[in-house]
C-alpha cells in the first residue's frame, strides 16, 4: 500500500522518516524518539486506549528474513508474557504492510548511554542500583528461558525512580532481536550492519549454544563501563574487538580507575570468564559480588532492603474518621 511503512526508503537509516501524523496498525506516530541499527522508535498514541506508547518499526529487510521473523513472533510472546518492574511491558507485536512492529511501554527518560554521556563514570553506589535492577530483569526472564543476547547500555532506559532511596527506574527492553547473532552464526545476510561488539560473549562469537551466562558476561562488559567510562575491550577495529572478546584478559578495574577496590578485579574476571561454566550462575550473583566488594565487604547503605517493618497504625486523618449520629 503507498504511503506505508514498509514503503518507507528511509527506514531506518536517514531522516525524516516521513511517518509523523501517519497512522499505523492502530497507533499515531507522533514523535522519533531514536534510531538504532534495525529499527526506528516513535513515540506514538495508541488510538484505542487513548495513550502514549513506544512504537518500534524494524527495518523492513528483517521481515523478509524467515529466522529473523520467528525468532521475532517468538522472543516477542514470551516477552510479552514477563510482568517485571524491570522489563519494559510489550503491549503489541505484529506485522503490518509489510513491517513488523512492536507497542510497549513509553519510557520517559534516557538511555545508559545518553545517561553516561552526561554523567561520565557513575560513582559505585549508582552504578551498583542500576546494575541490580538489570540483573533482577535478566534472572527473571532466564528463569523463563529466554535470553536477551543483546544486554547493552542502548537498551537500557533509566526513568525517574519513586523516592530518594531510589533516585532512578531502570527498565531492560529489546528481548532477542539482536540482528547481531543471526549474523556472527551465518544465519543470515541482512544488511551490513551488525551494531556493536563491545558487550558481546565469546560463545556468541564462536556461534556456540547460548543460555542465560552470555548475558552475564554482557551484564559485566555494562557495568564495567558504567564505573569507568568505557567497556573493558576497547580496540581500533570491530576484529580486535572480536578476538580480545575472545581471548584477551579484561583489564583489572583498579587500574582503569584507580581508587576502587582491588577486590572487584576478580569479581569482573570470574563474571567475564571466557567459558560460561566459570561465571557467576546468575546476574544477581555477580552484582552481589561486585557491590560486596566495592563497599568493602559489608553490604553497603544501597542494598536493597526488605520492607520497612511497620509501626503501630496511626490515626486516620480526621475526615476519615467514622461519624456517629445521635437518632
Ligand atoms: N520503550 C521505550 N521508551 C522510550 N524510549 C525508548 C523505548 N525503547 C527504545 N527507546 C529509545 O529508542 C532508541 C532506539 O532504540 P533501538 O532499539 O532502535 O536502538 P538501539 O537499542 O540503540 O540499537 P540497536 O539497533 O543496536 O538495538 C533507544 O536507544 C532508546 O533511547
Ligand atoms: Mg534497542
Amino acid at each position: 500500500m503507498a504511503g506505508g511503512p514498509g514503503d518507507d526508503p528511509e527506514l531506518p537509516a536517514g531522516r525524516p522518516s516521513g511517518l509523523i501524523g501517519k497512522e499505523i496498525a492502530g497507533y499515531r506516530v507522533e514523535g522519533e524518539i531514536g534510531r538504532g541499527g534495525m529499527a526506528v522508535v516513535y513515540r506514538a498514541l495508541d488510538l484505542r486506549l487513548d495513550r502514549t506508547v513506544a512504537l518500534k518499526l524494524l527495518a523492513p529487510e528483517l521481515a523478509r528474513n524467515d529466522t529473523f521473523r520467528k525468532r521475532f513472533a517468538h522472543e516477542s510472546r514470551v516477552a510479552a508474557s514477563i510482568d517485571h518492574p524491570h522489563i519494559v511491558p510489550v503491549f503489541e507485536a505484529g506485522e503490518t504492510e509489510g513491517v513488523l512492529y512492536i507497542a510497549m511501554r513509553y519510557v520517559a527518560g534516557q538511555d545508559l548511554v545518553a545517561l553516561l554521556d552526561r554523567e561520565g563514570p557513575l560513582p559505585p553506589v549508582k552504578a551498583g542500583r542500576i546494575a541490580v535492577q538489570v540483573a533482577s530483569a535478566l534472572d527473571a526472564a532466564h528463569a523463563h528461558d529466554l535470553v536477551h543476547r543483546d544486554v547493552k547500555p542502548g537498551n537500557i532506559l533509566v526513568a525517574e525512580g519513586t523516592d530518594r532511596d531510589h533516585p532512578e527506574h531502570v527498565y531492560l527492553t529489546d528481548f532477542g532481536l539482536t540482528k547481531k547473532s543471526l549474523s556472527l552464526t551465518g544465519f543470515t545476510t541482512v544488511g551490513e550492519f551488525v551494531g556493536t561488539l563491545d558487550y558481546v560473549a565469546p560463545e556468541q562469537i564462536s556461534g556456540k549454544p547460548v543460555d542465560g551466562r552470555c548475558d552475564v558476561y554482557s551484564l559485566a562488559c555494562v557495568v564495567f563501563e558504567t564505573l569507568v567510562g568505557a567497556p573493558p575491550f576497547r580496540r581500533d577495529t570491530d576484529w580486535a574487538v572480536l578476538w580480545a572478546q575472545q581471548y584477551d584478559p579484561p583489564p583489572p578495574l583498579s587500574e582503569v580507575r584507580p581508587g576502587l577496590p582491588d577486590a572487584a578485579d576478580a569479581v569482573f574476571a570470574k563474571a567475564l570468564a571466557k567459558s560460561p561454566e566459570e561465571r557467576y550462575g546468575t546476574c544477581l550473583e555477580f552484582v552481589a559480588a561486585l557491590r560486596a566488594a566495592l563497599t568493602g565487604g559489608g553490604a553497603g547503605p544501597d542494598v536493597p532492603r526488605g520492607p520497612e517493618p511497620l509501626g503501630p497504625p496511626r490515626d486516620p486523618p480526621s475526615w476519615a474518621r467514622p461519624v456517629f449520629r445521635v437518632l
